[in-house]
């Protein structure tokens, strides 16, 4: 079988992860990485046996000997990678936030509906099969009509580089609004929050906000970077669902599941997901072969389309701008 020829754009902690899990891929041969930094470039290159690397991210985006590219920068850098690369018929799995503005978003939509090549946004939470199982109990109606879905998701200050930190609403929560989407079908109408500045006057830290949705049901998202160094690296995530017919609790780590209706009262253990997405041993590689999957089948990548990852950040960013500072 022809190998899928994968290209990577942007070598950061993500970039490095990406990388580690497209090379690890019988059908892909990873051709080319790129960073800005010449050493950095080489330093992943030598590290995951790739040929060759790059400097410039327009070579990359145009290059004639890839067919699929992985560009895992900032949201606000992600538009100069993504539209060339559509245009020159390639596939494009970009990192959320797709974009930090939702008219750049828009025109990676466009040049995704007349290029050859398929886009898809990396909301990984989609991906996970806790999350999945919430969107399948909902969708069975086990959960009755859903009145409240409450998010909470906190990292470390630390962990997150200084061009990522524009805020916590719309680097971390924006996975949550995503699957509050996801979950309950309906689109933003109202919101209001809050949003702190504990370490930077410029990049606030601690965001809390509250979204009524169309059909009804209400949100709260909480998004923090204040996690202490002593807790162990990594997301503290939980979100609440509660229904008129039952109730869901995902918290993670452990990473869990709890369902409780009139009847019963389950714990769900996501590597029995009968979830039809392919999960190997994480939710980005499941996510990766899910999109390569849809390439080399060519089929549409349903489970998170170019135009619901755009209402997602038209979503957060709508939120994000409703939210009062508090300095
Ligand atoms: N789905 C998830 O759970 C998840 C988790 C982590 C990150 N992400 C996403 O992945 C992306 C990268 O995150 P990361 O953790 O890898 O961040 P990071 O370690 O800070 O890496 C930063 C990336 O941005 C690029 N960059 C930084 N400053 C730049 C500038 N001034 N001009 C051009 N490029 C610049 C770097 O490119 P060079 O290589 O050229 O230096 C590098 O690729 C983000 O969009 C983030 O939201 C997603």
């Amino acid at each position: 079988m022809k190998k899928l020829r994968v290209g990577i754009a942007g070598l950061g902690e993500f970039g490095e992860l990406h990388t580690l899990v497209f090379s690890q891929l019988p059908y892909v041969e990873v051709k080319r990485v790129c960073s800005r930094t010449e050493s950095r470039a080489r330093e992943i290159a030598d590290r995951y046996k790739i040929p060759s690397f790059c400097t410039n991210y327009d070579e990359l985006a145009t290059a004639d000997d890839l067919d699929v590219i992985s560009v895992v920068n900032f949201g606000k850098n992600h538009k100069r990678v993504v539209i060339p690369a559509l245009e020159s018929g390639k596939h494009v799995l970009v990192e959320k936030p797709m974009a930090d503005k939702v008219e750049d978003a828009e025109l990676m939509v466009n040049a995704a509906k007349t290029s050859a090549g398929k886009l898809m946004v990396a909301h990984i939470c989609r991906f996970m099969p806790q999350y999945y199982r919430a969107k399948e109990l909902a969708s069975s109606g086990r959960l009755g009509k859903i009145a409240l879905i409450q998010t909470q998701r906190n990292n470390h200050y630390s962990t997150l580089s200084p061009g990522r930190k524009k805020n916590p609403l719309r680097e971390t929560a924006i996975h949550d609004i995503d699957l509050a989407l996801w979950i309950t079908g309906g689109r933003l109408e109202s919101a209001h929050g809050y949003k702190q500045f504990n370490n930077s006057d410029q990049e606030a830290d601690c965001c809390v906000a509250t979204a009524k949705l169309d059909n009804g049901v209400i949100c709260t998202f909480a998004s923090s970077w204040l996690r202490r160094d002593a807790q162990p690296a990594g997301v503290d995530a939980r979100m609440d669902i509660i229904g008129t017919g039952g109730e869901l609790h995902i918290k993670m780590p452990p990473d869990n599941l709890v369902f409780i209706d009139d009847h019963s009262h389950s714990h769900f253990n996501p590597e029995t997901s009968l979830s039809p997405v392919t999960i190997r041993q994480t939710a980005l590689a499941g996510e990766i072969e899910y999109f390569l999957k849809c390439v080399l089948l060519d089929e549409t990548p349903e489970v998170i389309t170019p135009e619901a990852a755009l209402e997602s950040l038209r979503t957060t960013i709508k939120i994000d701008e409703s939210c009062s500072e508090i300095r």
